[in-house]
């Protein structure tokens, strides 16, 4: 039988990128989730499928073994996975070979935060088959350990969303909190199809800040001020504002040079068809974007977006985080 577990997946409304110099971010969960199912094997060997990748795959010790599809890329997805295993079965004090089962409806390496949905599902899941107990702040640590090292997610704003859920401000040096947010925050989602790595794009705007020390700075400045405002719009439910500020917010992400020609066709498509506001969402480069709008313009935005090349589809926000399915 096993266990399954599940957390969302998230999307950055605004302060990507700054966040990892200290500055805020606002982040909402939304109602798209990964499953991971666990059972436990007569070896020690963790063997990992993903039905949505098609990628399976297991390691004995440290040796990893294709089974299908690119070994490479299998290693990247399945590796942060081991590592978070690892650490509840050191929790559990005796080896045990576990077969993990992946299926997610998250877009993958498109700035939703995939990698940390599934991290995070499967450490709950291993958690609650071998009987170690795991507060939601334990989960937390050992995905953003496993992402870290993996994916270069340096601020933990993937992790820490992916499980508590719902809508949080974060930042780096005070952690996170959640946020009262009133506002329904009618979203069209798009994704690019443009897969990059958020590690590349990190770099690339660490070369640029060391460049540019000074404007950079100032552009900080600028993106804190966003978010803040961002806050009370967000408890006054005022949609305009939010919109113009994802607007500038988007402006601040090219400046560093994070957005790409996939991403400004569709946030232009998205504003010329009603939006509030469009941005980029997470790493950038590619990925997906976000446009607010209100509820009447949501399917014409979507068709937009459709019609300018991207896989659109609308998010509501979940103030579930990661969470037990069945044990
Ligand atoms: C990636 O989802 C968000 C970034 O800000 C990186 C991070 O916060 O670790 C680009």
């Amino acid at each position: 039988m096993g266990v399954v577990a599940s957390a969302p997946a998230k999307i950055i409304l605004f302060g990507e990128h700054f966040v990892v110099y200290g500055e805020p971010a606002i982040v909402v969960a939304i109602d798209k989730r990964a499953y991971v199912k666990i059972e436990s094997r007569n070896d020690n060997n963790l063997h990992l499928r993903s039905t949505t990748l098609d990628l399976a795959g297991h390691f004995e010790r440290d040796i990893f073994k294709i089974e299908r599809g690119s070994a490479r890329e299998a290693r990247i997805k399945f590796e942060p996975i081991k590592r978070a295993l690892e650490k509840i079965l050191e929790k559990h004090g005796k080896q045990v070979g576990l077969d993990i089962e992946i299926d997610s409806s998250i877009p993958v390496g498109a700035g939703l935060g995939s990698s940390a949905a599934v991290v995070a599902a499967s450490a709950a899941a291993a958690g609650a088959l071998l009987d170690v107990k795991l507060l939601k702040e334990d989960i937390f640590r050992i995905t953003y350990e496993a992402e870290r090292i993996v994916h270069g997610n340096p601020s933990g704003v993937d992790p820490a969303i992916s499980t508590f859920g719902g809508a949080i401000l974060f930042q780096m040096d005070t952690g996170f909190k959640p946020l009262d947010v009133r506002a329904d925050v009618p979203l069209v989602i798009g994704d690019t199809g443009v897969e990059r790595s958020t590690r590349t794009q990190v770099e690339k705007v660490r070369i640029t800040v060391e460049r540019y020390p000074r404007i950079v700075e100032n552009m900080m400045k600028t993106a804190r001020e966003v978010v803040l405002r961002a806050m009370d719009a967000l408890k006054e439910n005022d949609l305009e504002t939010l919109g113009a500020l994802m607007n500038m917010n988007h402006a601040l992400l090219y400046g560093i040079g994070v957005s790409d020609e996939s991403l400004e066709w569709l946030t232009n498509a998205a504003r010329k068809a009603g939006a509030l506001g469009a941005k980029l969402t997470g790493a950038g480069g590619g990925g997906c974007m976000i446009a607010l709008s209100k509820d009447e313009k949501l399917q014409q935005v979507l068709e937009a977006i459709q019609r300018a090349g991207g896989k659109p589809f609308i998010a509501r926000k979940t103030d579930e985080g990661v969470r037990i399915e069945r044990s």
